[in-house]
């Protein structure tokens, strides 16, 4: 079902361990992984990292954008920042599960400092392949979008 979608996926220095084991997964999940740093656990500023996937998720360039940092919160406040994006912290199933139903989020993030390397295998698993449920949700996410203007 994944084949063929591209999944960006970024992260800090806080989170590139969690990254790094992320990719090989989200690939055997069927998905085409794209690299947008940082590429070392070297020190770097979070937002850095942030505005562009999520500018590129925003443009369509991508299927959804996984950012990771430490606790996850840094990155998601930038992301929430670019017109059009849902970034959704993660940091259980049930809420990757309905972050997807209920938001249409087209963006998860994630803390590689608080979360084990099994449970954010199966929250980004249950996000990615979790649809959206439209319905009633789908006039809350247009009241968004209109405020975005
Ligand atoms: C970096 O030390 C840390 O502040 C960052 O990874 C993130 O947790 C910010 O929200």
């Amino acid at each position: 079902m994944g084949e063929m979608l591209k999944v960006a996926i970024a992260c800090d220095h806080g989170g590139f361990a969690l990254k790094k084991t992320l990719m090989p997964f989200i690939a055997e999940l069927g998905y085409t992984t794209v690299d947008m740093g940082c590429m070392s656990e070297e020190s770097v500023d979070y937002p850095d990292i942030a505005f562009p996937i999520a500018e590129a998720v925003a443009k369509g360039e991508f299927y959804r954008g996984i950012v990771v940092c430490g606790t996850g919160i840094g990155v998601s406040i930038c992301a929430n920042k670019v017109k059009g994006i849902r970034c959704a912290l993660c940091g259980d199933v049930v809420s990757a599960r309905l972050t997807r139903e209920h938001n249409d989020s087209n963006m998860l993030a994630l803390g590689g400092r608080i979360i084990g390397t099994e449970l954010a295998k199966e929250i980004v698993k249950t996000w990615l392949s979790t649809e959206f449920a439209g319905g009633r949700h789908a006039r809350r996410i247009e009241k968004i979008s209109k405020y975005e203007g």
